[in-house]
């Protein structure tokens, strides 16, 4: 075989667009197995074993050789229900961080005003990127609040085309309300993502009360962390229903599959189950953040999520997820974002995983 007109590897890899070159993949930075696994804001609980019984006898009674519908018809329309919007209003992904991208495919060309508050869930600030978004960042105020006057003012002036707002926001878990999103959406010139992937731990009432009021209004859920399907991919939007039908336009066919269907709609056929586990996680994370707020050496940012923020003073934050992380305890580090150097994340776990991290992180203070 004579390959010596073919083209170097780095001759090719050249031809990458450069905002994917730049990029770093995501990667969560840490070994897959755990004794007390509390670094990516889960569920500690899986399905109770019944369900997932129920959920096999599905299996077997799924056709693998079939493709699935273009798009998940029946669990559209139960998302729909649960959220009390239209079945139009919904799309439904392989998770929400897929439907991230639709966003960058949707709104954002070379040079495209957008406009995100800091500290965000970082995905966002990757879509930007990658689809080379004139990009302006709000640093946050000090409290580590979303700075909203300044958001209000700069998605004016910039003619935001989109804008994002995590609520509870990932990785502080404060949330904005209600009447402060409604300042950005009437701001805000373009699309306005409200992330609510945390919204079933917070007792703010949901965005979808504002949908019919604004139709650049772009809502996020996902099933990854209430409803403890992270294992699964299943995310969905709700937004006005032109605004699906124009999404669908760029949507890649066949995204959620047979099996994740099934699931999902088993489990929003549980309302009890829901229930019971959001009231288990609430417990468990308002009893962490107490317990670490009784520790002087801590602060502590207040929760409305599943996961607490808090920074060691006397303690550096890498030394202290490494001593946690040799006893089997993962947590995350967040010194990447720039408001959040020296601040560690930990996620609500059961009683008994909660135990365990504040045993060790006694021991290490
Ligand atoms: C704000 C936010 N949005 C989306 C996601 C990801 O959700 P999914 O598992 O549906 O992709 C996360 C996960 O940590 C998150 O914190």
């Amino acid at each position: 075989m004579d390959t010596a007109s073919a083209p170097s590897v780095e001759t090719v890899l050249n031809r990458i667009r450069s905002g994917v070159r730049n990029e770093h993949p995501y990667l969560v930075g840490a070994p897959p197995q755990a004794d007390v696994k509390l670094n990516q804001n889960e569920s500690p609980y899986d399905l109770p074993a019944e369900l997932k019984a129920e959920l096999v006898d599905t299996l077997h009674d799924t056709a693998f050789n079939r493709y699935p519908a273009e798009q998940p018809a029946a669990l559209a329309e139960a998302l729909a229900k649960h959220n009390h919007v239209a079945p139009e209003q919904v799309l439904v992904g392989n998770g929400s961080n897929e439907l991230t991208y639709l966003f960058g495919l949707a709104f954002i060309e070379p040079g495209t005003p957008v406009v995100l508050p800091a500290p965000m869930f970082s995905l966002y600030e990757k879509v930007a990127r990658l689809y080379h978004a004139d990009l302006t960042t709000i640093e946050p105020r000090a409290d580590l609040h979303f700075d909203i006057d300044a958001l209000v003012e700069a998605v004016t002036q910039h003619n935001a085309a989109m804008t994002v707002i995590t609520t509870p926001n990932n990785p502080t878990g404060l949330a904005v309300p209600p009447a402060d999103l409604e300042r950005v959406l009437k701001a805000t010139p373009g699309v306005v993502v409200i992330d609510e992937a945390y919204v079933e731990f917070n007792d703010y009432p949901p965005a979808t009360e504002l949908l019919d009021a604004y139709p650049n209004l772009i809502i996020l859920r996902t099933l990854s962390k209430a409803f403890g399907l992270a294992g699964l991919r299943l995310g969905y939007l709700m937004a006005h229903e032109d605004m699906v039908t124009e999404l669908m336009k760029a949507r890649l066919p066949f995204m959620v599959d047979r099996f994740s269907e099934a699931v999902g709609r088993a489990v929003l056929n549980h309302p009890n189950l829901l229930t019971q586990r959001v009231e288990q996680m609430q417990e468990s994370c308002a009893s962490l953040t107490q317990a670490l707020q009784e520790r002087d050496d801590l602060t502590v940012v207040p929760s409305r999520a599943n996961f607490v923020l808090f920074t060691p003073h006397t303690t550096s934050s890498d030394a202290l997820q490494d001593a946690l992380m040799e006893q089997g305890i993962l947590i995350r580090n967040m010194g990447g974002y720039p408001s959040l150097q020296g601040y560690l994340r930990v996620c609500a776990g059961t009683p008994g995983e909660n135990k365990a991290f504040l045993d060790a992180l006694d021991a290490v203070l």
